[in-house]
């Protein structure tokens, strides 16, 4: 999660653009930024997925329902379905073609209300069948509650254990600085890592460990509240830590983010800093590639998935344009998608 919900109560934005860490100073900014939708509901978003088919899946911290975003249809939202009993989405992650998971969780400042954290399947795969018969058919999706993660504080950031392991999910916990495995089978979870490299320091905003992201043999994180992107050797059979926490990048404080393919290049969502920052993880080196007023919350980054967009990214975001601060201030965001096309794809 993010200043998202703070953003949009137009609390945070002045607080979190003064704050005091340095940009990668060797910026280019040299990747177009496409706009692909901008909506007044939900007015952010928390996170995205690419669907096989290329359709993108959203979430948003201040909403219950999974959004829909088809990148060739600009402006298009469709709402696929509403987990119950939560007010906000967080995480997600596919396990199975076209088997999510999100987390979801009532924040309440930088935390979660005791007893709200969860994880849940939506099984796109029931609509996939009858829409392909008959399109009025369509049959409502039925979210299944997989676990509560009772002793988490904020549920974040989701991702695979492994390749291969189509029943493990990481989930991290952004307030307890931890890392939790859930099997999504039994609903059994437990604590992988706790580490204070993963944790909040005393001050700051208290989101700490936040994007997660496993290339074997590495589970690769953020940490907002450290200004920290950083690398983990994990077991792939088991998520345990097998070697010291390595830090790439000291001092990039990012929201979520994804890798590409071969693992040599990860792109970050700058949240409250209107950029995209690329980082060459041989090198170790970090540099804003965009950017832009519709970056202001940005929040997290997927891949384009078919033939048409292979190799580019999307990002969620949330921004204020010019038009929407009335005269005293107060900020009404959007929520917005965008496309970001590297070079040479
Ligand atoms: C900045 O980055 C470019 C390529 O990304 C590199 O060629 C150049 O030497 C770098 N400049 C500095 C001052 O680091
Ligand atoms: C979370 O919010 C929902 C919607 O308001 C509510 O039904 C649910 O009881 C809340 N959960 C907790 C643990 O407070
Ligand atoms: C599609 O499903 C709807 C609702 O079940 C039904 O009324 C309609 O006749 C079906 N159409 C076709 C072509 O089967
Ligand atoms: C999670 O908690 C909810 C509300 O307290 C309860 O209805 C549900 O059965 C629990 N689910 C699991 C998988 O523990
Ligand atoms: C998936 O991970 C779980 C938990 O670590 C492990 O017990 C299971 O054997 C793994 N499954 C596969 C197919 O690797
Ligand atoms: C700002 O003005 C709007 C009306 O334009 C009003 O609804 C809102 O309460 C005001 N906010 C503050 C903090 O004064």
């Amino acid at each position: 999660m993010s200043l998202n919900t703070a953003l949009r109560r137009g609390l945070w934005l002045p607080l979190f653009l003064r704050l005091a860490f340095a940009l990668p100073s060797n910026a280019s900014r040299d990747y177009p930024l496409v706009v692909v939708g901008e909506f007044s509901h939900p007015e952010t978003f928390e996170n995205i997925a690419t669907r096989h088919d290329g359709q993108l899946l959203l979430t948003s911290a201040v909403s219950s329902t999974l959004y829909q975003v088809c990148p060739f249809k600009p402006d298009q939202i469709e709402g696929l379905v509403d987990i119950p009993e939560t007010t906000g989405l967080f995480g997600i992650a596919e396990l199975e073609e076209d088997v999510f998971y999100v987390a979801s969780a009532n924040l309440s400042s930088t935390h979660a209300v005791a007893g709200s954290n969860a994880v849940w399947r939506v099984d796109l795969r029931e609509r996939n069948r009858c829409s392909r018969l008959n399109e009025t058919a369509r049959p409502e999706l039925t979210p299944v509650r997989v676990a509560n993660i009772t002793s988490a504080r904020l549920l974040n950031g989701m991702c695979r254990l492994a390749k291969d392991n189509a029943s493990t999910l990481l989930v991290a916990d952004s307030g307890g600085g931890k890392i939790f495995k859930v099997d999504v089978h039994s609903g059994s979870f437990e604590v992988v890592i706790e580490d204070e490299a993963l944790g909040n320091t005393p001050t700051g905003f208290q989101v700490a460990v936040n994007g997660i992201y496993t290339h074997e043999p590495y589970l690769y994180f953020t940490n907002l509240n450290r200004g920290t992107f950083g690398r983990i050797p994990i077991s792939a059979a088991t998520g345990i830590l097998r070697g010291p926490i390595d830090v790439i990048v000291p001092d990039l404080p990012g929201d979520d983010f994804i890798l590409a393919p071969d693992g040599e290049k990860a792109w970050v969502a700058m949240n409250g800093r209107n950029t995209l920052v690329e980082v060459d993880i041989p090198r170790r080196q970090a540099r804003v590639v965009v950017e832009s007023g519709y970056l202001a919350s940005a929040s997290a980054v997927s891949l384009g998935r078919t033939l048409l967009d292979q190799g580019r990214l999307y990002v969620s975001s949330a921004a204020v344009p010019d038009s929407l601060f009335d005269n005293n201030g107060t900020a009404t965001t959007r929520g917005i998608v965008v496309r970001v096309d590297p070079p040479n794809v």
